[in-house]
């Protein structure tokens, strides 16, 4: 059976992909994409960013997006929407100025709205804040701590209810999968968050992981997220390896995606998983980790890794 059959088999709401624009001109790419048995849920690279969704200051494009709201929509799949408030993929006009504290809480307030709103009814969950911690468990100083303090979160996260009251919301981020600094930053935020009476509905574990580097507290980490009363997903799942790509690395990696998926499976609040696109051909990795790659479960020729086995074995 596919993969997101077997993920719906095992409980959970979907298997999804990332997917870009650019791609969408690749017919057999796009193919595979569409088959939702194999991807019950999609969730755009770029084009809901900041710099893709509001370029200039009350100027909304929405057309990229849109395209693949679309897609997911004609496919009958799950759509996630990424990302509200990140520290990156700013247009120059957010990070060129010296905003006030109320410029900026107007800046973000408007923008989380009017993104989110602009997806009112067609979005299962959104990443409103993504990346917000350093790896230490400290605020990453980005502009929007720098003049807002921690309260950026909670003006996003209420806007964004505001906006579509039945979306999901989530703070997302990566090296989230082991008990660290930065796993125990996540669940104090969610516990403030909470206690302050602000909505939060889920935690994103990126996943941006290394073959033969899967911490092996990452099933009591989703466990002690879920405990707090919140739903959790992997979000942007990928296994990068030293290339060449060998068959041993191969088979480590189906192992180490085999892993990841039985966790999810294992923590009844563990919503579902979605990789960071599923091809080699498409995968941030290359361009970002120098000399790594062969991250996906298919390869750049679009065939089915040993990854692919290991990820319906852990369904
Ligand atoms: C990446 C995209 O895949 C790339 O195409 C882009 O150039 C940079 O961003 N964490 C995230 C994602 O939350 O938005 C990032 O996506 C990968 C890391």
């Amino acid at each position: 059976a596919k993969l997101n059959t077997v993920a719906k088999l095992a409980g959970k709401k979907y298997f999804g992909s990332a997917t870009d624009n650019p791609e969408l001109t690749d017919t057999a790419y796009v193919a595979i994409l569409d088959d939702n048995t194999e991807f019950g849920q999609l969730t755009p690279g770029n084009s809901m960013k900041w710099d893709a969704t509001e370029p200039t200051q009350g100027t909304f494009t929405f057309t990229n997006g849109d395209t693949i709201a679309n897609l997911a929509k004609a496919n009958g799949q799950l759509l996630r929407g990424h990302n509200c408030v990140w520290y990156n993929q700013l247009p120059s006009w957010v990070t060129a100025t010296n905003w006030t504290a109320a410029q900026l809480s107007s800046i973000v307030s408007t923008h989380c709205g009017t993104l989110v709103g602009h997806y009112k009814g067609q979005v299962y969950s959104w990443d409103v804040i993504n990346e917000p911690f350093n790896d230490d468990g400290t605020w990453r100083t980005d502009i929007f701590y720098n003049t807002l303090g921690t309260s950026y979160v909670s003006i996003a996260l209420q806007a964004a209810r505001a906006a579509d009251p039945n979306a999901k919301l989530y703070v997302n981020e990566y090296n989230l999968e082991s008990s660290s600094a930065k796993a125990t930053a996540m669940v104090n935020l969610v516990k403030s968050l909470q206690a302050a009476g602000v909505p939060i509905d889920g935690i994103g574990i990126q996943g941006h992981l290394i073959v033969g580097e899967v911490p092996s507290t990452f099933q009591s980490t989703l466990s002690q997220f879920t405990a707090l009363g919140v739903e959790v997903a992997i979000t942007e799942l990928d296994i990068r390896m030293t290339l060449p790509s060998t068959p041993a690395l191969l088979a480590q990696q189906k192992t180490d995606y085999q892993t990841v998926i039985a966790a999810c499976k294992a923590v009844a609040g563990c919503v579902g998983v979605t990789i960071w696109d599923y091809t080699d051909k498409y995968s941030w990795v290359p361009s970002t980790f120098s000399g790594q790659g062969a991250a996906c479960p298919w390869d750049a020729n679009l065939v089915r890794k040993p990854a692919y086995d290991g990820i319906a074995l852990g369904w």
